[in-house]
Formats: C-alpha cells, sequence, structure tokens
C-alpha cells in the first residue's frame, strides 16, 4: 500500500515554505499598519458554532464541514472559516469589556470537505481580518483597502472588486419575500437544489453555480431594475435609507481612495451571518476558482453569540489562491528559488571535519547559516551537494590553504572564487551576509 496524502491536502516543500513565509510576512506587516493584531484560535471547535453562525441551509454546514464526535459524544467540527470563532473568542475573553472596538487578524488553516479541483482544497489556508465593534461604514472601506494592499505587496495588481449591500436583516426578508414571488412561477425550471432553496433561503439561489439558475437569476435581476429603491446597481437586496446611505459612504469613501469597484455585480455570499457591504475580489488566471478573498458586514453575529449588540466587518483571503495569483502576475513579489545565504563547509581531506564543525559553529554563533557533509564524501560530492542545496558560497578547507593560512571561497551566485586568511574568515562571511 502507497501511503498519500489525502485528496485535497497538499505537503509544502522548502521552496513552497519560502513563499508562504513571504506572504505571512506581508500580511503580518501591512496588518500591523493598519493597527490589526494578530489573534490564533483553536482549529477544533464546538459544530454548534457553526451551525448557529454560517447558516443551516448553506453549502458549508449541510455538507462540507469535518464532523466528528469526542469520546464524551460532543460534536466537534475542523473549523470551515475563522469569523465564526474569533467572534467566539472575542466574547469568550471580555474583549467587547476591555477593547470595545477590536481589529484582529489571523493565518491559518481552515478546513472544508469540498470537491477539490485547481485552487479549491479541503484542508487551505485563510488570512483573514475582522473588526469588531463598529457600525461605522468607513471601518468597511479600511477593510476592503487594506485587502486589495496585501494583495498589491503580494504582486497581484489584475484583480476586480465586486461590492455590493445586502441590507439590514429587515431589508433582507423584503427582499427575500420579493425575489420568491419572482422566482415562483419559474420554480420548475430551477434545479433540484435550489427548488428546496426557495422556501428554505431564497438567497443561496443567488450564487447557484448551475447554468439555468444563473440565467434565471440574470433574467429576472434586468426586469427587477426599475422597481427597486436602489435602480443604479443590478442588486436583489432593496435597501432601506439607513443602509442605502451607509452603502454611499463605502462607494463614495472607495472613490476617495481612487478604488475601482463594480458595484453592478448580482452576487450573494455563501455564508448567512452578512449584513450591509459584501465584496468578493477575483484575481485574473485562477479559472473557476478566482474568488482570490472575500468578506462583508456581519452585524448581529456578536449580539447571536451572546453579547451586546456591535457591528463587525471582515474578509478573508486563501492563500493558496493568493500564491496561485502572485505566480501568474508579472512582477511577483514572493521570491522564487534564489540561492540560499548559506555557505557550504566543504573539506578535501576527511579528517578536516573538526575543523569544519568547529568553523560552522563560530559562524552560526554570529547568525551565519552554515552547512557540512558528515558522510566523508569527495570534494567533487560535496560541491554538487552544496549546488543541490541552493547554497550562495562554498568553503573549501584543504591541508595545502589551511598550512597557507587560507581558506577558499566559492561565490555559487556570481560565480567567483577567492582566498580568505583563515583568521578573517567569519568576519568577511558575515559582512557578506549582510551585503
Ligand atoms: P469565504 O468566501 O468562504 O469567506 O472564503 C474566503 C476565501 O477563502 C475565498 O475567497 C477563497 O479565496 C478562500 N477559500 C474558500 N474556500 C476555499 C477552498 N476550499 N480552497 C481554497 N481556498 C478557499 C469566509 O471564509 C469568511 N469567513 C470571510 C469573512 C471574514 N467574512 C467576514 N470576515
Amino acid at each position: 500500500m502507497t501511503l498519500q496524502a489525502l485528496r485535497g491536502t497538499t505537503d509544502l516543500l522548502a521552496d513552497d515554505v519560502d513563499k508562504w513565509i513571504a506572504i505571512e510576512q506581508q500580511a503580518r506587516r501591512i496588518s500591523r499598519l493598519y493597527g490589526y493584531q494578530e489573534i490564533r484560535t483553536p482549529l477544533i471547535e464546538d459544530a454548534a458554532l457553526f451551525l448557529r453562525s454560517l447558516g443551516e441551509t448553506t453549502d458549508i454546514v449541510q455538507k462540507e464541514m469535518f464532523r466528528f464526535e469526542d469520546r464524551g459524544g460532543n460534536a466537534i467540527v475542523l473549523r470551515p472559516e475563522g469569523t465564526a470563532p474569533v467572534v467566539r473568542a472575542y466574547l469568550e475573553h471580555h474583549l467587547h469589556k476591555t477593547q470595545g472596538f477590536a481589529k484582529l487578524f489571523y493565518l491559518g488553516p481552515m478546513f472544508r470537505a469540498e470537491r477539490p479541483q485547481a485552487g479549491r482544497f479541503r484542508q487551505f489556508h485563510q488570512y483573514g481580518v475582522e473588526a469588531i465593534g463598529s457600525q461605522s461604514a468607513w471601518v468597511d472601506v479600511e477593510v476592503i483597502i487594506l485587502c486589495l494592499e496585501i494583495l498589491r505587496a503580494c504582486g497581484v495588481q489584475d484583480v476586480s472588486l465586486w461590492i455590493g449591500s445586502m441590507g439590514c436583516r429587515d431589508d433582507q426578508k423584503r427582499s427575500a419575500s420579493l425575489l420568491r414571488e419572482r422566482l415562483h412561477p419559474q420554480i420548475a425550471a430551477l434545479c433540484k437544489d435550489c427548488q428546496g432553496r426557495l422556501e428554505r433561503n431564497v438567497f443561496r439561489v443567488l450564487d447557484c453555480k448551475h447554468p439555468t439558475c444563473q440565467g434565471i437569476i440574470r433574467e429576472l435581476m434586468s426586469t427587477m431594475g426599475q422597481k427597486r429603491l436602489d435602480a443604479t446597481s443590478a442588486s436583489p437586496f432593496v435597501l432601506c435609507e439607513a443602509c442605502k446611505d451607509h452603502f454611499d459612504t463605502v462607494r463614495s469613501g472607495l472613490k476617495d481612495a481612487q478604488v475601482v469597484y463594480d458595484d453592478s455585480r448580482v452576487f450573494a455570499r455563501g455564508l448567512d451571518y452578512y449584513t450591509r457591504t459584501v465584496f468578493e475580489i477575483r484575481a485574473q488566471g485562477l479559472g473557476a476558482q478566482d474568488a482570490v478573498a472575500a468578506g462583508g458586514r456581519y452585524d448581529h453575529l456578536v449580539e447571536e453569540f451572546g453579547g451586546p449588540s456591535l457591528g463587525a466587518v471582515g474578509f478573508a483571503t486563501g492563500m493558496e489562491r493568493l500564491l496561485l495569483a502572485a505566480s501568474r502576475a508579472q512582477d511577483a513579489a514572493i521570491p522564487s528559488a534564489s540561492r540560499q545565504q548559506t555557505i557550504f563547509l566543504a573539506v578535501a581531506q576527511p579528517e578536516l571535519i573538526r575543523q569544519a564543525l568547529r568553523m560552522a559553529q563560530q559562524l552560526r554563533n554570529q547568525h551565519v547559516p552554515a552547512y557540512l557533509d558528515y558522510e566523508g564524501r569527495s570534494l567533487k560530492a560535496q560541491l554538487r551537494e552544496a549546488d543541490q542545496l541552493n547554497c550562495h558560497w562554498v568553503a573549501i578547507i584543504g591541508n595545502q590553504e589551511l598550512q597557507q593560512g587560507v581558506i577558499t571561497l566559492k561565490d555559487l551566485g556570481q560565480g567567483t572564487q577567492d582566498a580568505i586568511p583563515l583568521e578573517r574568515f567569519v568576519e568577511t562571511m558575515v559582512q557578506r551576509l549582510h551585503v
């Protein structure tokens, strides 16, 4: 039997890990610039957390959660997303009392039992932010700008930002009955799933991938246009005055910041907790799974978890998709495999291993990464290994050189070679490392 990683999961080898670290560093740096602090929540949570927040009729809850029972019979879930756990932690640690407005970010694995395909995994990773404790539309603006900034810093520029407003809960009730009424005459033409969704959660019809359902929705939106309060966009959501004002502020804030957006798209987010602003960012070259980041406002979740009535907004970006989009971009800011700032200490005679080990320790004490061969291989084999390991330098320690008081240093990146006095070797390497 060959053992393999599970479908929809991936191993990250050294080159990939370097790229991930580069993205994580950008995400941490920029989040802190905007005043967000890192939070880490467990990978497992009580199933009830997601049943209550994401919505019983959502795809995630209905078919995508990795669920199991612990020995005590409790229903446990591998977290499918980060928003609900962060809100739980916000309340559990009384941040609503100690901080009020909390700006938090997270990085880590999420799990969804989806059908794996390019850009869609069962274990994937999100970088996300949650700003909890404000209703202000300006926070929505900040969060969207932050999201675009992270993508830009990773070299992903060619993106389209779709924004919309799903209105408050009252607006959603009105919009749902309007939509249901309009869709009813076409019920027979909808896919089987959507026929059920029509009664249970009509907004889920909006993000159905079935071409017939998509056609029906498109057609319906174009005819509904004139009857809606906000006839300027193709949104199926009828907004009250307060929600209209809120959305206008978001749009004007984005305009001030010269952010290009498209508010003419029909889209509903696949999670039930959203109210008011929702957005998705699509990147070029990702194929069918082109949503690289998505988020929105969820003004009722804190209260639904037993906390005070507080507004909140956030987003998450899929790190795998971000990396894929970055690798497609011309000027990707993510490093490709370049020579590591590492030195390989090669010995011309096996007995010099003691000398080499001492030197390696001196280098490491000065924060210079050093590598050496412990197998007594030939010099040629050591040079080949240094190349395979992508080391930047090879220092050759040989009896003849030592008698002359020098070490031969090859720069594999530049293809040059020189003799360094033995007593200045460590100091020289420290200098070269920091050039
Ligand atoms: P989401 O739209 O479900 O939202 O996921 C956000 C992003 O995670 C997607 O745009 C995509 O890049 C990535 N993603 C989702 N599923 C997968 C998958 N199976 N494989 C690879 N990448 C995936 C949320 O999760 C919300 N919690 C976002 C949010 C935060 N809303 C408010 N705050």
